[in-house]
């Protein structure tokens, strides 16, 4: 299915914008804390042409639902559609003049595997109704745009990490974001001789289930008791779990802070060119999300621990929890090894074979033609 044939004419342009891994920094970006993903090479394609009528109208190569909305307010669409309208709804909520559009949408990204297939439809979005419609709007506030549509369009609470990683990630770096002042730095990410081997466990997440939900409002009740803004504001970890008396949220705290910390250890490493090192931290964060924040799930938890068992620098799981994926740093000899034995794991427990894929660091979104 064409453009051409679903619209009757060419469109105006087409736009891509890629899918993330979150190298370390997990459950951090709400907390205003600091992030630490890079782009994807798979992502989510939009070819758009204006519409003088106003209309919305969307149709995706992975769906065989298609929507036409022409007064987008929240709650007017649901599904997939909704992720992309909602784009076109924060635009004018923040004093972006755009129209209506057609667009027709493909992604060679999975979904529902932790990798930001939703930041990534709703930044492709965003990046070709901008340029539809000569509006200029500077990244940072692009990406709280796309999250204003997943938070109050969509209804996700999610946090500004993916949407910025989609936008503002480059080529063979992270991007370190300080989630508090949005202030970004390109960390060079040299895989020579590494493989960051993604592994979708098969068992998918959604962001809406009450898991991550319930997260956030944890991490906020512990900062208010703390006297503090947020969780960031925590100096001395050992006197701030003395001061909650609740274990659930000393839990949660523990991680948090401890995780903000693993991301400035990180870049350390990175910046001194010893990717391979950054292994250990990625283990110690996913147990520290599997122990201390309890978002891991069985699948995660087996593919961590046989890919270390199969010689992987380090592995953790990726993104919000409850399901998706988990990325293992691994030497590239050592690859195939490590796919196969979490297979073996996988075949033996009679779960879905996972899928595995190669993490790239990529470019963020922009205009293909
Ligand atoms: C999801 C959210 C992000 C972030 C991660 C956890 O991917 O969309 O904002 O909170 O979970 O780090």
């Amino acid at each position: 299915m064409s453009f051409r044939e679903t619209y009757g004419r060419e469109p105006d342009g087409v736009w891509r914008a890629p899918g993330r891994v979150n190298l370390i920094g997990e459950h951090t970006d709400y907390n205003d804390g600091f992030v630490l993903p890079f782009a994807l090479s798979q992502g989510v394609t939009v070819a758009a042409a204006r519409r003088d009528d106003g209309v919305f109208a969307l149709r995706s190569l992975q769906s065989s639902s298609a929507a036409e909305v022409s007064d987008p307010v929240p709650g007017s669409v649901d599904g997939w559609a909704a992720y992309a309208v909602g784009v076109a709804w924060s635009l004018r909520e923040a004093g972006h003049a755009v129209g209506g559009a057609s667009l027709l949408i493909d992604a060679d990204l999975p979904q529902g595997a932790g990798l930001s297939s939703s930041a990534a439809l709703e930044c492709a979005v965003a990046v070709a109704l901008c340029d539809l419609y000569d509006v200029t709007v500077p990244e940072p506030e692009l990406a709280r745009i796309a999250q204003r549509a997943e938070n109050d369009f969509v209804g996700v609470p999610c946090g500004i990490m993916d949407q910025s990683a989609s936008l503002l990630c480059t080529d063979g770096h992270a991007l370190l974001l300080d989630c508090r002042s949005g202030l970004s730095a390109q960390v060079p990410l040299d895989l020579t001789g590494l493989t960051v081997l993604v592994i979708d466990t098969r068992a998918e997440h959604e962001l809406v289930d009450g898991g991550y939900a319930d997260r956030r409002t944890a991490c906020e009740k512990a900062a208010e008791l703390l006297g503090l803004p947020s969780l960031r504001d925590v100096t001395d970890l050992g006197e701030a779990l003395s001061r909650l008396g609740d274990p659930v949220l000393r839990r949660r705290t523990r991680h948090v802070v401890t995780e903000n910390h693993r991301v400035e250890a990180a870049v350390g490493l990175l910046r001194a060119g010893a990717v391979g090192e950054v292994g250990a931290l990625l283990t110690a964060s996913h147990l520290s999300l599997r122990d201390q924040f309890e978002v891991s799930w069985p699948e995660a938890d087996v593919a961590v621990e046989e890919a270390v068992r199969a010689g992987a620098r380090g592995a953790r799981m990726v993104g919000g929890g409850f399901g998706g994926s988990v990325i293992a740093l691994v030497s590239s000899d050592r690859a195939a090894r490590v796919r196969e034995a979490v297979t073996e794991a996988y075949t033996k427990r009679g779960w879905p074979e996972p899928h595995f894929l190669d993490a790239v660091p990529s470019a963020g979104a922009t205009r293909l033609a």
